[in-house]
């Protein structure tokens, strides 16, 4: 699967918000730096923060078995599976947020924003 991804801290800096619908599209118009935006390549049965690392990027984690949540991502495009959820609310899930290192993509294409410890709600949640 092809992963597009946005750290949350762009959005946070340019006014932007997880429900633009242009969101990404504005992002691959303006200059962000290399670790901030750019897409990975997810192989079968790989978890999303796997694939990242493995493309030479730091992703917030802390405990790698979904625990946590420090590892949670927004999925704005596509879809992946968690073999299991014990902390996000439904209202989170509804929103989007899936853990990282527990899930696995289940379409082709993915965009995902990462790096959303501040979301309201998640900040109580972390480790
Ligand atoms: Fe703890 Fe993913 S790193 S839930």
């Amino acid at each position: 699967a092809r992963v597009e991804f946005l750290d949350y801290d762009v959005l946070t800096e340019r006014g932007w918000s997880l429900t633009d619908d242009d969101l990404f599209e504005k992002a691959a118009e303006s200059d962000i730096d290399g670790d901030a935006y750019g897409q990975v390549f997810v192989e079968p049965r790989t978890n999303l923060l796997k694939a990242a690392e493995d493309a030479g990027h730091s992703w917030p984690f802390a405990c790698r078995g979904g625990a946590c949540a420090n590892c949670a991502v927004a999925v704005v495009d596509g879809d992946v599976k968690m073999p299991s959820n014990h902390i996000l609310s439904e209202e989170m899930l509804e929103q989007g947020v899936r853990l990282s290192c527990i899930s696995l993509p289940v379409t082709d294409d993915l965009r995902v924003v990462y790096n959303i410890e501040h979301l309201p709600g998640l900040d109580e949640l972390r480790l």
